[in-house]
């Protein structure tokens, strides 16, 4: 893996995350499905930063000689990859629920729940 790409484009992940919970929080906060992911995505994504920049000092400052991983790296890594796949798991909860909660109606909910909301 290239290591300075994967930093540049964390940066920019980190950008999107920031933004879409910044928006998600003021504006739908009220909204619970929506309020709890868009407020773990933000934590995970600190803990994800912090986890990187520990995977880089592990793995090329301090583990550069070493001939095999040590465990310190591979707990760091493990934990960095599992919170990689838990902000991916996140985003997608925060889609689903921006789409089932303030997306058009007629778009995302059945014909007869459409009715109750029309009527409501
Ligand atoms: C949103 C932020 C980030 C996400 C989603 C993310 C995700 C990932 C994923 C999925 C891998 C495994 C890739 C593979 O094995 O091919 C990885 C590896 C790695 N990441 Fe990140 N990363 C992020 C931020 C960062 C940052 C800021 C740094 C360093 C400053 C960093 C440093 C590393 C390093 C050193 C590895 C290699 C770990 C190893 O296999 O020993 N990451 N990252």
């Amino acid at each position: 893996m290239l290591l300075y790409p994967h930093i540049l484009n964390a940066l920019l992940v980190a950008g999107l995350v920031v933004y879409v919970s910044l928006r998600a929080l003021p504006r739908h906060g009220n909204i619970p499905p929506l309020r709890r992911p868009a407020l773990w995505l933000l934590l995970a994504l600190i803990a994800q930063l912090l986890l990187g920049v520990s995977a880089y000092v592990v793995r090329v400052v301090q583990g550069i000689n070493e001939s095999q991983p040590t465990s310190s790296l591979v707990a760091v890594t493990v934990a960095h990859l599992a919170v990689g796949a838990l902000i991916l798991a996140l985003a997608m909860i925060l889609t689903i629920q921006g789409y089932r909660h303030t997306g058009d109606p007629a778009t995302v909910i059945s014909p007869r729940r459409r009715r109750e909301v029309a009527t409501a």
